[in-house]
């Protein structure tokens, strides 16, 4: 049986019964409109730890004024039977006033990671991710936490914070999970009409293209860049946000491809933006 926990007093309880028996404790947080990205995370954690807890909450924080937190896909039905045929031991899904009873004028900075790449079209976004991880990190006081590659930079930061700001928890990075045509599982695919569900692969393309640039001996860094902008900005209806090569730990402009890079697009699809990434490793 999965426990529904929907106050912060409730999970702190059966956080410290956990512990008290001894027993890890992992962390999967997620904003629901589970799939099979987020069942990966799942399975993951429960290889590693003893018992495991995800959050469902839509972080208000992490939204912009035009953005769709009132639209984002919300069904706790279809998740809890996720979770309960996954066997996670609890779910966390507070209220929005429950996390926030009043505006936080505390909050974490993501300090210049969160300026980069998605932090240009989405101001405020990743100091959202950072306030409300945290919050649940102090709330939850995991021993491992669980985070996809598919949000390379929310993970590069939700591991500088950690530690920078010492908390006591290892942070595991999981692989991005794929449809069978490549393109990154996400609850936002949801929102895509069939045209545009099939120009989200162009994505992925973009993503191969480079790498076998990079694997045929390519290593300036923006030629890589055109190839994949153009890609994916050929393809009539698709809006390319941005598609660079940046150093895959300080997320920096690379302009030579000399060690592990981080291959990293965004695009609109109609209203619809999404991401996707893909680490390479030149040979040689
Ligand atoms: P959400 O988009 O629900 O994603 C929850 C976790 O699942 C994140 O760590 C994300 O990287 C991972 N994930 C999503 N799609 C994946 C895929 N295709 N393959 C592997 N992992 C995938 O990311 C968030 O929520 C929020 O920002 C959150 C961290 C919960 C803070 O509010």
């Amino acid at each position: 049986m999965t426990v529904v926990l929907s106050t912060i007093s409730a999970a702190r309880q059966w956080m410290r019964t956990e512990r008290s028996a001894g027993k890890t404790i992992g962390l999967v947080p997620t904003m629901g409109a589970l799939h099979e990205g987020h069942l990966s995370l799942f399975r993951q954690a429960r290889q590693r730890c003893d018992c495991v807890i995800a959050s469902i909450f839509v972080n208000p924080l992490q939204f912009g004024p035009t953005e769709d937190y009132d639209h984002y896909p919300r069904n706790l039905d279809h998740d809890m039977t996720l979770a309960e045929q996954e066997k996670l031991n609890a779910i966390f899904h507070p209220e929005a006033r429950e996390m926030y009873p009043q505006p936080p004028q505390i909050t974490v900075s993501p300090g210049r990671f969160g300026e980069l790449l998605c932090g240009v079209s989405r101001p405020g976004h990743f100091q959202g991710v950072a306030t409300v991880v945290a919050k649940l990190f102090n709330i939850l006081q995991p021993n491992v936490a669980f985070f996809g590659q598919k949000d390379a930079q929310q993970a590069i930061i939700v591991q500088r914070m950690a530690q920078d700001l010492n908390f006591p928890v290892a942070i595991e990075i999981c692989p991005i999970v794929r449809e069978p045509d490549g393109l990154a599982m996400s609850s936002r695919n949801q929102y895509l009409n069939a045209a545009d569900r099939v120009r989200a692969t162009v994505l992925y393309q973009a993503l191969r293209r480079a790498e076998r640039l990079i694997r045929s001996g390519v290593r300036d860094a923006i030629q890589v860049e055109r190839e994949m902008q153009e890609v994916i900005a050929t393809t009539p209806g698709v809006e390319l946000d941005y598609a660079r090569v940046v150093d895959r730990q300080s997320l920096q402009d690379v302009s030579e491809v000399t060690g592990e890079v981080l291959l990293a697009v965004a695009a609109r699809f109609g209203r619809t933006r999404l991401i996707d990434n893909m680490i390479v490793v030149p040979e040689g």
